[in-house]
């Protein structure tokens, strides 16, 4: 039995509503499973909310609510735009659950028991929002490059992050030495090259392995400063660290430590799904975390990819600035009327840029891919070939083509290969390759002429079941990205089985003269905004 994939993405603070970048990673993820399971293999999406630390506390004092009511009512926003958004997950971790919170105990008092950690005071800068210390060096640096010390005392330090200011703290707690693992790290880096992509990311890693490590990695913070955390079982003036609460969900879920079995099944990782702003977090600490528990090297993360951010227009994306997208506005504004936004929004994001570049998000962007792409390519298609099929053949498909005039079933190794990658952005290319060229075969076919001359009958059934058949293969290699398009696409060609990957390496499998389902138009004509 083969190991399930196991697909994971960042946990995604609760301390406000969730945006187009957590979007982002999800879909992303979500397609990456689908394409799993699409091939009949074993699949464990997971996603979930990081719900402990001083900017959720802050968050719900703000709102006037307690932390646990607080966390329960934006973790639910974000499950259920998981929801809106076809996200198939396959358990959904809150970081405040028992489940976690005992495992994550039993962890650091591992930890401890094995001498991994010592009591020390600590100094540094803490990144609030980012809920990450810096050392030194690392803040006065970042606030000492251009356009940081603006409006603030010159060259004031700063997160390197969000370029937001810092906050000095001196506090005694429990600590992870990094030095001891450095050498470890260094050598497991060297020797997986693939280990981080893309690759910038991967010599960011090595770059940051070459400069001085901090000292240590705080495991606990003082209760004093911080009371919303997973209390610490051997110090009670102290809770675990958000940040290695957080990174442990992707053991706990695991079954580590108290179910081996469970873990021996899904560990480690295939997967991490991150953002280049977490890359430290997951690529440094998480590991060294790992060793220090006494994994060995095969027991690491087997791939961790980190994409880029969305922008919109220029800008970074801030509360502050106050042009965070939403992706309900998205869906009920941006594409009022479409029955298929969900899949529209899946489409822009992870067509528009590679996988691992910065993005930037406007109205214009969105439309215009949707317009060219999906409307006018793939809609269009869609909808040309049913026409034709009902007003030439009563809306029977005619048996299948001999050959296969647009080499459609050859398109499924081009999106194996980019899926190998996690290249969604060249997958979709692929497909919507073979979509355009179908629409020029119409075009160069012309059927309507065809239909005028009785003696080309039998060519007139090979073009409409080669529309037909490309079509059934686009569908089935659209289903990761576009679930609800590819399904109303596998139906309007009166398709009931199950979509299996195989199947679109085959040319040819429509039955004979199978009657078309009922096939109203994928993306009605945006209505004009008033
Ligand atoms: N809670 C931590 C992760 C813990 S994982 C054990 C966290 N949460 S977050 O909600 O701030 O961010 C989660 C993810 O969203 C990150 O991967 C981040 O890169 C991503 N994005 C946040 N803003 C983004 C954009 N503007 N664009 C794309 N992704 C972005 O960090």
């Amino acid at each position: 039995m083969p190991k399930t994939t196991y697909l994971t993405t960042p946990l995604y603070y609760v301390n406000a509503a969730p945006h187009i970048g957590h979007s982002y990673t999800t879909i992303a993820a979500d397609a990456l499973a689908r394409y799993h399971r699409l091939r009949g293999e074993p699949v464990f999406l997971l996603t979930g909310t990081d719900e402990h630390g001083q900017k959720i506390a802050q968050a719900a004092a703000k709102a006037g609510k307690e932390p646990q009511a607080f966390t329960d009512e934006v973790s639910e926003r974000f499950r259920s735009l998981w929801g809106r958004l076809s996200i198939r997950f396959d358990d959904y971790i809150r970081t405040t659950q028992p489940r976690h919170v005992q495992a994550v105990q039993q962890i650091v008092q591992r930890l401890k028991d094995t001498n991994q950690l010592t009591h020390s005071a600590y100094e540094g800068w803490y990144c609030t929002p980012d809920e990450t210390f810096w050392t030194e060096a690392e803040a006065k640096k970042a606030g000492a490059r251009p356009g940081n010390s603006e409006g603030r005392a010159g060259g004031d330090p700063v997160c390197p992050t969000c370029q937001r200011p810092v906050e000095f703290v001196r506090e005694e707690g429990w600590h992870l030495p990094l030095e001891p693992h450095r050498a470890w790290l260094r050598g497991y880096v060297a020797a997986h090259p693939d280990w981080i992509q893309p690759a910038a990311r991967y010599n960011e890693l090595k770059s940051l392995l070459e400069q001085p490590l901090p000292e240590s990695l705080s495991i606990t913070r003082p209760k004093s400063r911080i009371s919303w955390g997973i209390p610490v079982p051997f110090a009670p003036d102290q809770v675990v660290y958000v940040w290695i609460d957080a990174l442990l969900n992707y053991i706990t879920v695991a079954g580590y430590p108290g179910d081996p079995k469970r873990f021996a099944g899904l560990w480690p990782a295939d997967i991490h799904f991150i953002g280049k702003d977490i890359l430290r977090h997951h690529a440094l600490y998480w590991p060294i975390m790992l060793h220090a528990l006494g994994l060995p090297d095969d027991q690491m993360p087997r791939r961790i990819i980190a994409h880029g951010h969305w922008k919109v227009g220029e800008q970074k994306m801030s509360k502050s600035l106050g042009n965070i997208i939403d992706p309900h506005v998205v869906m009920d504004q941006l594409l009022k009327g479409q029955p298929n936004g969900a899949d529209i929004y899946r489409y822009f994001l992870l067509r528009e840029i590679p996988f691992g570049q910065d993005g930037s998000f406007s109205e214009d962007a969105l439309m215009k891919r949707f317009a060219a792409d999906l409307a006018n390519d793939l809609g269009n298609l869609v909808n040309r070939t049913c026409s034709m099929i009902d007003r030439y053949r009563g809306g029977k498909i005619p048996a299948p083509a001999a050959s296969d005039p647009l080499n459609a079933a050859a398109v499924h190794r081009e999106v194996e290969a980019a899926m190998a990658g996690a290249e969604f952005s060249a997958a979709l290319g692929a497909i919507m390759g073979l979509v355009t060229k179908a629409n020029q075969f119409v075009e160069t076919a012309a059927p309507w002429k065809l239909d005028k001359q009785p003696e080309a009958a039998a060519q007139l059934d090979q073009v409409l079941a080669a529309l037909a058949d490309a079509l059934r293969i686009a569908a089935i290699l659209l289903a990761p990205f576009l679930p609800s398009v590819a399904g109303e696409i596998w139906r309007q060609l009166g398709c009931t089985g199950e979509m299996r990957f195989a199947d679109a390496a085959r040319w040819g499998l429509l039955p004979a003269w199978q009657a078309l389902g009922p096939h109203p138009i994928l993306f009605p004509r945006a209505e004009a905004k008033g």
